[in-house]
């Protein structure tokens, strides 16, 4: 049976991994250890490229539309707050990329505003893909016939084509392995 959800949640885990990245580099900066400039300017290209740009682009392009296709009312529908989410998501990103750009000019005031930018954005994007791994996308399996969902993975692959390197999973999953070696994170 065809799944049109697998391998969002694969991005997201990968999402995931740059979040406990994000959270380790602020806890430690707020306990005054140094943290490389570097992760956190590399987090809000990951951050913009990645999650933004190559993950939120298919679902607002085309994963939310075809729930649509596949009947789910506009009014009041899940994606409108998801949308918004990453709308929000973009703001905060904002304040860190800010924040980071402060930081690595030495402005130790800096070190507050990226704790706190980060901070936020961990915790609205952790809940966001909660939402959408234990919420959306069961549902979307079960309404979208095999035949969309078919459709949805095409479009999916046309998308990345289009607009991003054929490398870019594999470059963020690298600096996601880079960071996490930097910042002594142990994976199981
Ligand atoms: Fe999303
Ligand atoms: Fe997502």
């Amino acid at each position: 049976m065809a799944n049109c959800t697998e391998m969002m949640v694969k991005e997201h885990e990968l999402i995931l991994r740059m979040l406990d990245i994000l959270e380790t580099g602020a806890e430690k900066l707020a306990r005054g250890e140094f943290i490389p400039p570097e992760v956190f300017t590399g987090a809000v290209i990951f951050i913009r490229e990645f999650a933004d740009r190559f993950h939120h682009g298919k679902e607002e392009d085309v994963f939310f539309p075809a729930l649509y296709d596949a009947g789910m009312p506009r009014e009041n529908s899940p994606q409108e707050l998801l949308n918004l989410e990453h709308k929000l998501g973009r703001r905060f990103v904002g304040r860190l990329d800010e924040a980071a750009e402060r930081y690595m000019e030495g402005d130790d005031v800096a070190v507050s505003q990226i704790v706190e930018a980060s901070n936020d954005y961990v915790k609205l994007l952790r809940q966001h893909i909660l939402k959408e791994n234990e919420g959306l996308f069961p549902v979307a399996e079960k309404l979208m016939s095999d035949e969309l969902k078919e459709k949805v993975n095409r479009k999916y692959q046309e998308v990345e084509k289009e607009r991003f390197p054929e490398d870019t999973v594999l470059r963020f999953t690298q600096l996601v392995e880079r960071f996490e070696h930097l910042l002594d994170i142990k994976k199981n």
